[in-house]
């Protein structure tokens, strides 16, 4: 028996990911190191097409030519090992595919790495967590198209269908396919914290319980927010708790992690001189999340003296907030498709945005009817930079502007923070004013550094001596 695809990584993801393309047809191999994992494959794909085991040379022979090698290993020097003890069981032509949070340039190294030895290398992210694993993933493959195709038919029939397509596609060179997922996940973090956000002010300013909250959420979910995040935080607040008798939102630690992908965005964002503030934000307040003991610390000395404050209108703050979101989500879509526009030269990746909006608007995390809207807008005007400027944009940011400045006034009110929905406010304000402050800025760098600068009404660049 020789199998169709492996994959090297038995936990939830990696044998889901099996799963899945065992429904298809395929048959797959599985290796992992880990016994109990190789028992767990054998267990949960009985009656299929599967070999699972922990020897490394009887999974590589089993395989099919050329060998089509998936990892689902955690980003960093594990995927250098797991190839090192690969590469003197390969042949010329073999496919490994790094499926996991990688960062593209360590993808870059390896695809050069490896293409010496002969060896086809891809890196591609995959969105959806265990289920859409499972059930049908969002696959954002980078690299070769050649090594693309030999592998095209298995992705196209695991990931998952939107609008009957497959959410698939080839994106681009090199480290493409884990740039996409990198800016992916940047915007799921800019979504996830827009909504933190929306909750604490709805909580805390119209008083709404948990069961409010849940059916405020759906009503979203059913209108122009349908969304997979916006739907998960509803069953969110209707989620029971055996413990503590109550509802289990209330009883989690107010501190939330993170593994490297939202921060490597704002990063890589500075690096190129595009503005992400709304992800920014995120990643700032995971940061202060975790300051958890400083923030106990510092709470008593500056208690709020602002909660006696009339009771603001409650049905006219959900509304607001509805639609404060929605301007909010687009904004964030259009920071991160904006960097990738620009990461798209820069490292000469030749991605296509109305590719991307298309395979993301179903199977990932981020999947949302705004995703249908985007593609338009991308396919209207391929080279669009920002889709600020879309007209499909236009109007939904003109009406939805005026509901943000009332959710912030709220929330200044309150006293409770909303960085990522005032950073995302302030970005719009930014891009569309002519005329900025920075004038200032530059005359303060001359000021001090001769720096020198321009001017509105000549060519040239000047300095003066200041206050001379
Ligand atoms: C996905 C997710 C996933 C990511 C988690 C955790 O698309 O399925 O982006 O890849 O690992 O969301 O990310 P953090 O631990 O950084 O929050």
């Amino acid at each position: 028996q020789q199998y169709d695809f492996g994959m090297i990584g038995l936990g939830v993801m990696g044998r889901n990911f099996i799963l899945n393309v065992l429904d298809h047809g395929f048959s797959a191999a599985g290796l992992d190191l880990n016994h109990e994992q190789v028992e767990a494959l054998k267990q949960e794909a009985e009656g299929k097409t599967v070999l699972s085991t922990s020897d490394t040379a009887e999974f590589v022979k089993a395989l099919s030519t050329p060998r089509k090698i998936m990892l689902l290993v955690p980003a960093g020097k594990a995927v250098d090992t797991v190839i090192g003890s690969l590469l003197p069981y390969l042949q010329e032509g073999d496919l490994i595919i790094d499926g996991g949070n990688t960062f593209f340039t360590d993808t870059d190294r390896r695809f050069n790495s490896l293409k010496e030895k002969g060896i086809r290398f891809m890196g591609m992210g995959v969105s959806g967590g265990a289920e859409g694993a499972r059930r049908g993933p969002s696959i954002m493959p980078g690299g070769d198209p050649e090594a693309y195709d030999i592998v095209a038919p298995i992705l196209e029939a695991v990931a998952a269908k939107a609008k009957g397509e497959p959410c698939v596609a080839h994106l681009g060179n090199g480290g493409a396919g884990h740039y996409v997922k990198m800016v992916h996940n940047g915007i799921e973090y800019g979504l996830m914290q827009l909504l933190a956000e929306a909750y604490d002010i709805l909580k805390h300013g119209a008083e709404l319980s948990n069961e409010a909250l849940a059916e405020t959420f759906e009503a979203w979910n059913n209108g122009a927010l349908e969304s997979f995040l916006v739907e998960i935080t509803a069953a969110i607040f209707r989620q029971p708790d055996a413990l503590s008798q109550g509802s289990l939102i209330d009883s989690i630690l107010d501190k939330a992690k993170q593994k490297g992908t939202g921060k490597w965005t704002s990063q890589n964002a500075m690096d190129l001189g595009i503005p992400v503030p709304t992800i920014d934000a995120a990643v700032t307040m995971r940061g202060l999340s975790a300051l958890k003991a400083d923030r106990a610390n510092t709470a008593p000395k500056y208690s709020r003296s602002i909660e006696q404050l009339p009771l603001l209108d409650k049905e006219a703050l959900i509304n607001q907030m509805g639609e404060a979101l929605h301007f909010a989500f687009l904004m964030t879509y259009a920071q991160g498709m904006h960097l990738l526009h620009e990461a798209s030269s820069a490292y000469q990746f030749g991605l296509n945005p109305e590719t991307i909006a298309k395979i993301w608007r179903g199977g990932c995390i981020i999947r949302a009817e705004i995703l249908e809207d985007m593609r338009q807008a991308y396919q209207q005007e391929p080279s669009l930079a920002n889709l600020v400027n879309s007209e499909i944009f236009r109007s939904p940011l003109l009406y939805g502007q005026r509901a943000v400045r009332e959710v912030l006034s709220a929330a200044h009110q309150l006293g409770r923070p909303m960085l990522a929905m005032a950073s995302t406010l302030h970005y719009f304000d930014a891009i569309r004013a002519e005329r900025l402050p920075l004038n200032l800025v530059q005359a303060q760098r001359d000021y001090f550094g001769s720096h020198t600068y321009e001017r509105t009404d000549r060519e040239g660049s000047f300095h003066t001596e200041w206050g001379a």
